[in-house]
């Protein structure tokens, strides 16, 4: 049975300080027990401030890895390092995808490379307004799958989530519907049962991201392929991400 992952995406937000002072107004704030897990992923530079001031009432994740143990490459952060804070790392956020070129075959080396330090990828995948309206947001999503999971086994897959954002839907206040969330999510369930097997297919959690806010989570949650979120703003203040992670909990 999948539990719901409600995961905040601070992107490039908050400082130490401004971290520190989100989980003493979540703490402050959330259950001290949830049925959903709950995870935040804020910048690399917040890691250690959020590890202390979380008390490790909800997981730690990172947004962005460098597929290599150590070495040359000046200003990039290895698994290794993130495992001393983080239990999920993102990885093939459109925005990096589009901003600095990022390719499945990169996205794909980045989610070996976490998987050979015990840490959780959490895949991102989805389509443009232009290749919706082309028709190709299927096509794209199976590309980016079978590009991004290459080479990975069954037993590997139970480690990894995909996170489902149509990049129509990201920053811009406007969601897709329900049932255009859900339909993108079965379909990325059947290509998981095609590509490794059913029982692989029913355990993998699949996040929708793109303006998931308090007020339509109760109904993009109560798809039946929709297992969490991947949250944005509504993950910067604690008021709001309590609010979702409360509603997840109803769901449970
Ligand atoms: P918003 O919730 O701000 O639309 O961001 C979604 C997202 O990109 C999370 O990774």
């Amino acid at each position: 049975m999948r539990t719901f992952l409600i995961a905040g995406n601070w992107k490039m937000n908050k400082t130490a300080e401004e971290a520190r002072a989100f989980f003493a107004e979540f703490n402050a704030l959330a259950p001290a027990k949830t049925k959903c897990e709950a995870l935040i992923c804020p910048t690399f530079t917040a890691l250690s401030a959020a590890k202390e001031a979380n008390k490790g009432r909800i997981s730690l994740g990172a947004q962005n890895v460098y597929p290599k143990d150590s070495g040359a490459f000046t200003g990039e952060i290895s698994p290794k390092m993130l495992s001393e804070f983080v239990t999920y790392v993102i990885v093939g956020h459109s925005e990096r995808r589009t901003l600095l070129k990022e390719s499945n075959a990169f996205i794909n080396e980045k989610i070996h490379a976490l998987l050979s330090h015990q840490l959780k990828p959490i895949l991102c995948v989805g389509e443009s307004l232009e290749e919706r309206k082309a028709g190709r947001a299927f096509d794209v999503i199976a590309e980016e799958l079978t590009e991004g999971l290459a080479a990975i086994s069954k037993e590997q897959m139970a480690a990894i989530t995909i996170a489902y954002e149509p990049i129509w839907a990201i920053g811009t206040g406007e969601t897709a519907t329900p049932a255009i969330a859900q339909e993108v999510h079965a379909f990325i369930r059947n290509w998981l049962v095609k590509h490794f097997d059913k029982s692989v297919a029913d355990g993998v959690r699949i996040l929708y991201g793109g303006s998931l806010k308090a007020s339509n989570a109760h109904d993009l949650l109560s798809q039946p392929d929709i297992d969490g979120g991947l949250i944005g703003g509504a993950s910067l203040e604690a008021k709001s991400f309590v609010d979702i992670i409360q509603i997840a909990d109803e769901l449970l």
